[in-house]
């Protein structure tokens, strides 16, 4: 018995989950992987290397896939979405931005907008932009985000959509990796899922062993919401936002002390880079969520899919019988 939902019949998908756009880790093989299986996977469009793209959608052969852009970073090189679109990518999401610009496009080239929203605010702008859909984004999150924890804001965000736009479909992101979380957003209201942390741990994704080892031995108190990782990469993220990461020797080193790490930049970045292509978990920027509690092995993704769509339907149908 498939699991169907707006979102399903409206992406022709088998089962309600996106794979999340993750920058350097989401490349092409890691979204055909997830689309082969019945979902949908998300190429990381990150902050824009055109390249890079025309590669990942190229290793991604014949299966729909779409990308999501960091919003803030495409704004300053828009053309990036022409050449996204010249590959008729199934959907384009934005996150971390004014998406008003960018949504119009998207949906006149008949790719679907997907808006990764933090606030009720953003939410709000999103419609407003034309969204066909809201991703309402919680703080245990891996990657960059704000505060809101992902259960009361799915569900305000779930509330505000039917009343204000019901058309908008609404998927829950930010802390959930298997079958209990799917079954839980859609108790919440929301239309499916998009997942980061549990795909970023699959044999597909674009990331060191040594991140890997670091991930698998942590529980989810491991992790840290911080700005460190941006100083130290040069990326000039709006105050709004920071990233949550393994809680390691490096953020350990310098959390609360981000200007002393501005002034010594140049001999710290060189280090944290080494670190970063070595794999080294303890002195580069492990980027995964609280999830990380709930990641016990790498499987492939499309194995993924099937674990999780698998644990979903039986919870779904049988539930754990409280009014049996
Ligand atoms: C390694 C990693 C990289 C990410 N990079 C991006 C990104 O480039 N753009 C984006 O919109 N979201 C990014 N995210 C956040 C995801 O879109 C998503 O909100 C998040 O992964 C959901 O929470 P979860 O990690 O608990 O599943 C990233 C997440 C991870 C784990």
């Amino acid at each position: 018995m498939p699991i169907t939902t707006r979102l399903t019949e409206r992406l022709g998908l088998a089962t309600p989950i996106l794979s999340a756009p993750m920058a350097f880790a989401g490349g092409g093989e890691l979204a055909a992987s997830v689309s082969a299986a019945g979902a949908l996977g998300l190429i990381g469009g990150g902050y824009g290397d055109g390249d890079w793209l025309d590669a990942q959608f190229e290793a991604a052969g014949n299966q729909p896939v779409g990308c999501g852009f960091i919003t803030w970073s495409l704004a300053d090189q828009p053309a990036l979405l022409d050449r996204v679109i010249a590959h008729a990518p199934k959907a384009v999401m934005l996150s971390f931005g004014d998406p008003a610009p960018f949504v119009p496009k998207v949906r006149e080239a008949g790719a679907v907008a997907i808006c990764q929203t933090q606030t009720m605010a953003h939410i709000r702008d999103a419609l407003a932009a034309g969204a066909d859909i809201v991703v309402a984004q919680g703080s245990e999150a891996g990657g960059h985000g704000a505060k809101r924890g992902t259960l009361s804001f799915v569900a305000e965000a779930v509330d505000h959509c039917r009343a204000e736009s019901p058309g908008t479909l609404v998927l829950a992101a930010g802390g959930l990796a298997d079958g209990r979380g799917l079954a839980a957003a859609l108790m919440l209201g929301a239309d499916g899922v998009l997942m980061g942390s549990r795909f970023w741990a699959s044999r597909e994704a674009l990331v060191p062993q040594g991140f890997y080892d670091a991930a698998l031995a942590a529980d989810g108190d491991a992790t840290v919401r911080t700005t460190l990782v941006d100083v130290i990469r040069r990326k000039q993220w709006p105050a709004e936002f920071d990233i949550r990461v393994l809680d390691n020797a490096f953020t350990r080193a310098w959390q609360g002390r981000e200007d002393l790490l501005r002034d010594g930049l140049e001999e710290a970045e060189a280090r944290y880079n080494a670190a970063a292509v070595a794999g080294d978990a303890d002195n580069a920027g492990v980027i995964v969520g609280e999830a990380t509690g709930l990641i016990r092995d790498i499987p492939s993704a499309g194995d993924l899919v099937a674990r999780i769509t698998a644990e979903a339907e039986t919870l779904l149908k049988t539930g754990p019988g409280y009014c049996s």
